[in-house]
């Protein structure tokens, strides 16, 4: 039997309820699920409940978790402390459409955190995050242009589904990439207001703002980019992109709805000493609760109390803002930030190290408690690299080996990576190397 075919019998003798569930809830809803990536072959394991660093199918099998709900759980699953506030906010109103101290209280604490960012407003999502940034930075500008990272996801609003993934034939010369729609319903002419720039090319960034003077109002990226093998920027790339935002009068965004709060206590921004004009973040701020929000400098954001438009009925509702404070102000604490590192330098090492002694090619990228694994010795420093050499149907072998052993390792795909909770102690990460121990020896036989 090939390695796949085996992996694959396991996964279904120990997931049959999921299996039967989930085609239930395809005739439903299409693919089964409520976001799209979440689908895979031959079918996802259908969750029963969370509980700290651990998730429960409905067949009952136990997984340690570190997809942590695609890195949006910093703070692992139910926190006592968020389920408390949340819980007491329950008594006093989930929502009010009307202005409540927990807007300036959350927003305050995110503006302590983030040197850059003065003033604040709440979204429900990354996507809405992400849209609003570019209209104030668009608004602020009066140019209607975007500039944005081949390969780099930002959500899925219409300005920012071009060119995350695109196949290799489509993506035109690696300095002067094309702008690659990548939805069905996203109207092609979306694609003369979006510029895309390589990652790490700080001179194509300046070719591509010379070509488009007084056209390109907004630049935004994801400091680093997490979908694409956590690859970081390279020298003084990002404070290099500042200068040419100031040279060029462009709002400089950065897209920290993954690597916010987690990197750092204020993000990217604090942990590479760059200063955006503005910051979008989602995900680890809320705690498992639905959130996102903008932020910025004041005469930028200022411009949403003119004619740049910034609404939404479930914006700042008080239930997610108790999570949201309570998790800044409670939660990720200076120790929190200790404890969560030390573990993730432990799991990246340890990888590392059985990687060697088992002889599996490959290498971790790591920074503090967010890593990855890429199964090949070739260096990924951008999307071409990704696309190019990391084999995605060999990583599945991992994925669901590291699943029959009860680890999830990182959200389904290889362009994916492990997010550490407060909740994962030392004896987790030692669990998930004694799995994965146990299936290097196979991957290392298979890439032979
Ligand atoms: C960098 C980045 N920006 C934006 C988003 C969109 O966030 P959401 O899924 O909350 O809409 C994501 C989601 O993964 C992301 O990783």
């Amino acid at each position: 039997m090939e390695l796949w075919d085996e992996i694959e019998a396991t996964y279904r003798e120990r997931t049959p309820t999921s299996e039967q569930r989930y085609h239930h809830i395809r005739e439903h809803v299409p693919a089964g699920v409520a976001s799209t990536y979440r689908a895979f072959e031959p079918y996802p394991m259908v969750i029963d409940r969370a509980d700290g660093p651990y998730l429960y199918d409905v067949d009952d099998n136990r997984y340690l978790d570190y997809d942590l709900n695609n890195g949006a759980g910093m703070v692992g699953h139910n926190h006592p402390a968020v389920t408390e506030a949340v819980r007491d906010q329950l008594e006093r109103g989930t929502l009010y459409t009307h202005p409540h101290e927990l807007l300036a209280e959350a927003a305050a604490a995110i503006a302590r955190r983030w040197e850059p960012v003065d003033l604040v407003r709440f979204t429900n999502s990354g996507t809405e995050s992400t849209m609003h940034a570019i209209r104030i930075a668009r608004a602020y500008s009066g140019r209607d242009k975007l500039l944005k990272i081949e390969g780099a996801y930002h959500g899925c609003h219409d300005y920012v589904l071009a060119s995350k993934a695109a196949p290799a034939h489509e993506l035109g010369h690696p300095e002067r990439p094309r702008t690659v729609i990548e939805s069905d319903g996203v109207p092609e002419a979306i694609a003369d207001t979006v510029e895309v720039a390589p990652w790490n090319d700080l001179e194509a960034v300046e070719a591509i703002f010379r070509e488009n003077r007084n056209e390109i109002g907004a630049l935004i990226v994801e400091p680093i980019v997490m979908n694409v093998g956590m690859t970081e920027p390279t020298g003084e790339f990002l404070q290099g992109l500042r200068e040419l935002c100031d040279e060029y009068q462009v709002s400089y965004i950065f897209d920290e709805v993954k690597t916010g709060v987690k990197l750092a206590p204020g993000g990217a921004a604090e942990y590479y000493g760059v200063e955006p004009d503005l910051v979008t973040m989602a995900k680890s701020i809320g705690g498992n609760y639905p959130v996102g929000a903008f932020g910025g400098r004041e005469e930028i954001m200022r411009g949403i109390e003119g004619d740049a438009a910034h609404f939404g009925t479930y914006n700042g509702n008080p239930l997610v803002l108790r999570a949201v404070s309570t998790v800044l102000e409670e939660v990720l604490t200076e120790s929190a930030y200790d404890h969560v590192d030390a573990l993730g330098e432990r799991l990246a090492t340890g990888y590392e190290e059985i990687m060697e002694d088992t002889g599996v090619v490959g290498h971790v990228a790591n920074v503090r408690s967010q890593g990855i694994v890429h199964f090949t010795d070739e260096p990924i420093r951008n999307y071409r690299d990704f696309d190019e050499h990391v084999d995605v149907e060999f990583h599945e072998n991992y994925w669901f080996a590291m699943l029959e052993r009860g680890v999830i390792p990182h959200p389904h795909h290889a362009s994916q990576q492990w997010t550490i909770s407060v909740q994962h102690e030392r004896e987790h990460v030692e669990e998930h190397l004694a799995a994965f121990a146990e299936v290097a020896p196979m991957l290392a036989d298979r890439q032979t």
